[in-house]
């Protein structure tokens, strides 16, 4: 149902080419003609309230605990941030001993923030932007005004990953922040440093509804019917300032992860929102979290639809006048298919919420993980980074860095040159 109701929300703005100058890059996803140095973050911010119970060593409640009741509504099965080393109460330190896992108020947050402002200004730039990753949903915080004031003071963008439910459901907009849903949705299009990126899986409402729901026992976990809220939501961005004129560079749907279950859908979705002037992002599951054993899944049958997929989408770009030939050979192939590439994990790094500082969410292992922020200046941190090193050493990472967690892995071996090959076999037609 989802895909007839959309069409009767969403009007139809480029059935033939797009706007001229109409870009496939929502809002602070990408940091256009970076030099080396550190320009985003992605972040991740939890209530001072939650963080005040799991600092106290005697509460029984930590953010691990809290997760589903206070932090996320949903349980989708293939979560990358749900990753129990992050957010225990506790943690190992050194042959077996355990201390505190400390967790970061929204004033530690800030202050790292603020570490990041003084790096890139000494480098000679701005600190453009961050974008928040989890854990749960930031829709959800009772302080979601005061991190985007945070932001907003400082001239910073700030991207928010969402499923979105408090958006269509007035029950939920009522229970987190004391309005309906239209006018949570207007409260933050009012602010222009806020962007959307929204998920977008299945058009098919059984699936999608699957996709964000785990069966525990005789238990479906998460917040059930959500499609239906999904495209209440839609509506509501599309009759918010978000949109001008039925065009929107703040919000964009990301159908991540691509897996098995939808990847026959991707295409469909990728021209369907670009045809309503909606921008789209995806990839295939981050090596993170339960991402891992979503991976796992990916067979020979996947990775070439993967290939086709890919490929498909930059010609289509080609021909809707997204992109130029020239700028796809120049930029290649992007890990978020058809998007502005990624250079994340060459201007940017990952901080979480007990302050560990990764190369990017993709992958959660002894290579990817540097230091803990609440031990060590962000500047020491970023100084002796691969990431740093990735921009300096090659500054075509600093256009495009492929991927560096899901490549050899989610993306396999020769992924980005078949790709290449493809669309060419494709555009000579
Ligand atoms: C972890 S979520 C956090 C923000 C918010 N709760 C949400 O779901 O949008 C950030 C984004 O990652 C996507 N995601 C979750 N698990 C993933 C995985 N294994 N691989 C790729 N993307 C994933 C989600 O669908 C969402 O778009
Ligand atoms: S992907 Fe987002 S909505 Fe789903 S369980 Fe993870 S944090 Fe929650």
């Amino acid at each position: 149902m989802s895909k007839q109701n959309l069409e009767k929300i969403l009007p139809l703005k480029f059935p033939g080419k797009v706007a001229k100058g109409w870009k496939n890059s929502v809002k602070g996803w990408y940091v256009e003609n970076a030099t080396s140095g550190l320009y985003t973050l992605d972040i991740e911010h939890i209530a001072d309230s939650v963080v005040k119970q799991h600092n106290d060593p005697n509460s029984e409640e930590n953010v691990a605990s809290k997760y589903r009741k206070d932090l996320c509504p949903h349980k989708c099965p293939f979560c990358f941030n749900e990753e129990n080393e992050v957010y225990s109460q506790e943690k190992t330190y050194s042959k077996g001993k355990k201390k505190l896992n400390q967790m970061m108020t929204l004033k530690d947050t800030m202050k790292v923030i603020d570490q990041a402002i003084d790096i890139a200004r000494s480098e000679g730039h701005e600190f453009n932007s961050v974008k928040f990753l989890g854990p749960g949903e930031l829709t959800i915080n009772p302080q979601l005004f005061d991190v985007i004031e945070e932001y907003q003071k400082r001239n910073i963008h700030l991207g928010i990953f969402t499923k979105g439910a408090v958006l269509g459901r007035d029950e939920f907009a009522q229970k987190y922040h004391g309005m309906t849903a239209k006018e949570l949705t207007d409260k933050l299009a009012s602010y222009e440093n806020i962007s959307l990126i929204f998920s977008f899986q299945s058009f098919d409402d059984t699936k999608q509804d699957s996709m964000v729901t785990t069966k525990e026992g005789d238990v479906l976990q998460g917040i059930q019917n959500y499609s239906e809220i999904r495209e209440k939501a839609i509506e509501n961005l599309l009759n918010s300032e978000f949109y001008k004129d039925g065009i929107t560079d703040r919000i964009c749907m990301i159908n991540a992860p691509i897996m098995p279950e939808n990847i026959d859908e991707s295409f469909e979705i990728y021209k369907f929102f670009t045809e309503r002037g909606t921008q789209v992002i995806m990839t295939p599951s981050m090596v993170s979290g339960k991402g891992c054993v979503q991976v796992q899944k990916q067979d020979e049958e996947f990775n070439n639809k993967l290939v086709d997929l890919y490929a498909r989408i930059y010609a289509y770009n080609v021909e809707k006048g997204i992109q130029t030939e020239e700028q796809i050979e120049r930029e290649g192939i992007a890990s978020y298919v058809g998007a502005a590439p990624c250079n994340q994990a060459s201007i940017g790094l990952y901080v979480r919420a007990n302050g560990l500082v990764q190369m990017c969410p993709g992958r959660f292992d002894e290579e990817t993980i540097f230091a803990n922020v609440q031990d060590k200046p962000l500047k020491e941190i970023w100084d002796q980074s691969p990431n740093k090193r990735r921009g300096f050493d090659d500054p075509h990472n600093l256009i495009n860095n492929r991927c560096p967690a899901k490549d050899g892995r989610a993306f396999t071996e020769g992924f980005y040159e078949k790709v290449m090959q493809r669309y060419k076999e494709l555009t000579k037609k």
